[in-house]
Parts: structure tokens; sequence; C-alpha cells
């Protein structure tokens, strides 16, 4: 089958971002919010973006415009009746997920797929929520989505091969480099860059340096773009907690249970740049 229309449940970080790419790729988005308020400030923070890269010189005006006509922003899930694609990227909380599903499955057209980008939940639980659990599977994309190459095309046993292909291809038009893994929690990226994140807290809590030479250190000896408390707050730091939190669930490997500093600073919502706090200070940048 082949994807035009894509809809997006969610205006989070992620949700936002892979509207922005697949608009910018020539596909149809609906981008569905949970209020119109926050589906209009997301309309309007896409535009931002996007004027950014026209003054750049990244992006032509006729490039930008084009992308913008083909978005719309809603509060309405029926919205989303005609679509070929659903990317579901709302809160990494299953239960909230499943009703999800189960609501897409009703509005959606049947030769739809139904995706989800989480990072760490069993996508087949989602599948089973629908009558055609032959077209659910995972694409989960990395923060930021307009500039991040790898997209994760996630497989549980219920999904078919062409669900497979038509998803490669979705991401393949969106200029990402797809790999396929299997449905179990933190598929390839975030079950290898979890134990390094949550190491990197317990360093700094058994005071061995501080947050910003353990960033530098990163940085400077492994040459990784950020350090790792930098790319915790670019994550969220609730999202992290999450996501150490599932794994733990699935493997009960010591290496993801969370180190207690990040659950304290969840609990005081120190959650990043989304809250202007977490290891770092982002109220004077
Ligand atoms: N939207 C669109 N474009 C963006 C952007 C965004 N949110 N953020 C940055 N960019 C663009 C900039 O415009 C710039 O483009 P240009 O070079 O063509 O002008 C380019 O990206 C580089 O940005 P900056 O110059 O502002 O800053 P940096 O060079 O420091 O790059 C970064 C920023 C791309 C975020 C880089 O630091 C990086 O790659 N960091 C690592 C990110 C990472 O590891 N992500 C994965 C997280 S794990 C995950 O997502 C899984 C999930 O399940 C938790």
């Amino acid at each position: 089958m082949s994807i035009a229309r894509v809809g997006i449940v969610g205006s989070g970080i992620m949700g936002s971002g892979i509207a922005e790419t697949a608009a910018v790729s020539g596909f149809e988005v609906v981008l569905r919010s949970r209020s119109q308020a926050t589906a209009d400030a997301t309309l309007a923070a896409l535009e931002k973006s996007l004027n950014r890269q026209v003054e750049k010189g990244k992006r032509t005006e006729e490039e930008r415009d084009g992308a913008l006509s083909r978005v719309t922003a809603t509060s309405e899930l029926s919205a989303l009746r005609d679509v070929d694609l659903v990317i579901e990227s709302v809160v990494e909380d299953l239960a909230v997920k499943k009703e999800l599903f189960n609501e897409l499955d009703r509005i959606t057209d049947d030769r739809a797929i139904l995706a989800t980008n989480t990072s760490t939940l069993p996508v087949v639980e989602l599948a089973m929520q629908t009558g055609r659990p032959d077209k659910v599977c995972g694409v989960h994309f990395f923060n930021p989505a307009p500039v991040m190459a790898l997209v994760e095309l996630v497989r549980p046993i219920t999904a078919s091969d062409e669900t497979m292909a038509a998803t490669r291809q979705f991401a393949e038009a969106c200029g990402k480099s797809p790999v396929e893994v299997k449905d179990q929690a933190g598929f390839i990226v975030n079950a290898l860059l979890f134990p390094y994140l949550n190491n990197a807290v317990r360093l700094y809590e058994q005071g061995v340096a501080s947050i910003e030479d353990i960033d530098t250190a990163m940085k400077g000896g492994c040459g990784f773009p950020m350090g790792p408390f930098a790319l915790l707050d670019l994550v969220g730091l609730d999202t992290s907690l999450a996501i150490l939190d599932a794994l733990y669930a699935e493997f009960r490997d010591p290496n993801y249970a969370a180190v207690p500093l990040l659950r304290r600073m969840v609990a005081a919502e120190l959650l990043g740049r989304k809250s202007g706090q977490g290891f770092l200070d982002y109220t004077k940048r």
C-alpha cells in the first residue's frame, strides 16, 4: 500500500518533530492534539522552526509554504478518518496508548496502518487492542526528529510483511535510514543508550566529577555531539525515567535500575529543557 496522508497523535517534542519531518517530505499531515489551543500552538511552533530554516538558507520560502499548507492541526480524533498511516506519539503510558489504539481502530479506515512511536512499551499489546493486528507496528523516531537520521521499525510478532514494507517506504521518503528490530523493550538504541545515561548520573551522584566535566569528557573523549546530561535534559528526565523503568520491568537487569537522583529530580519537576531546569539550567540561555 502507498502512504500519502499521515495522522500524528500527540503534539509533544516527538509528535511535532515527526509532523515537521513528514510535512517537509511531501506528506499530508493531520496533527491531533488534546486541545485546539495546543494544536494551534504546535502549528505556530512549526512555522517558527521552518522560518528559521529559511533564514539559514536551508529551505526556500516555497518549501516552507508548501510544508505548512500540508499540515492541519486539530483536537478531533475523527479528523484521522482518511489517513493511510497513524503515528501515535502520546505519553509513555500503556493504558493510555491501549485506549487510544482501540479508538483509532474504530475511527480509521480498515486499510490504515496504526503505528506507535513508543521507545519501550510492547507494541504487540497495542496491536491486540485492534481488529487489525497485522497492520500495527512501531515507527520510532529520535529527538530532534527533523535532524536525526535513524528510524527504528519495530516488528511485533503479529505484523505483516506488507505493513513493514510500507512503513519502511514511508521512513525512507522522510529521508531517514530505517533499521528493523524485534518488539522488545528499548529496541536497539535505548537498550544501549540508557545504561550509559543512567551510569553518568550514578558517577555524578558518587561525586566522581561534575556534570559539566562529565559532559565535556564524553564529547571530547568519544566524539559524541552532546554529553550525557545535555542529552538527558533534551530527552526529558520524566521520559528517561519511564524508559529505564520499562527496561527494568522487562529484563530485571540492574544496569536499567534508575539511579535514585533521577527519580528525585522528576519528583521535583526538574524535567530538563521543557521545564527550564534539569541537570543544566535553561532559564538563562
Ligand atoms: N528541529 C529542527 N532542526 C533542528 C532542531 C530541531 N528541534 N534542533 C537542531 N536542529 C538543526 C539546526 O537547525 C542545525 O541545522 P544546520 O546545522 O543545518 O543549521 C542542526 O540541527 C544542528 O543544530 P545546532 O547547530 O543548533 O546544534 P548542534 O550542532 O549542537 O546539534 C543536535 C544539535 C542535532 C541536537 C546534536 O547535538 C545531536 O545530534 N545531539 C544528539 C541527539 C541524540 O542523541 N538524540 C537521540 C536521543 S535518544 C531518543 O531520541 C530516543 C527516545 O526514545 C528517547
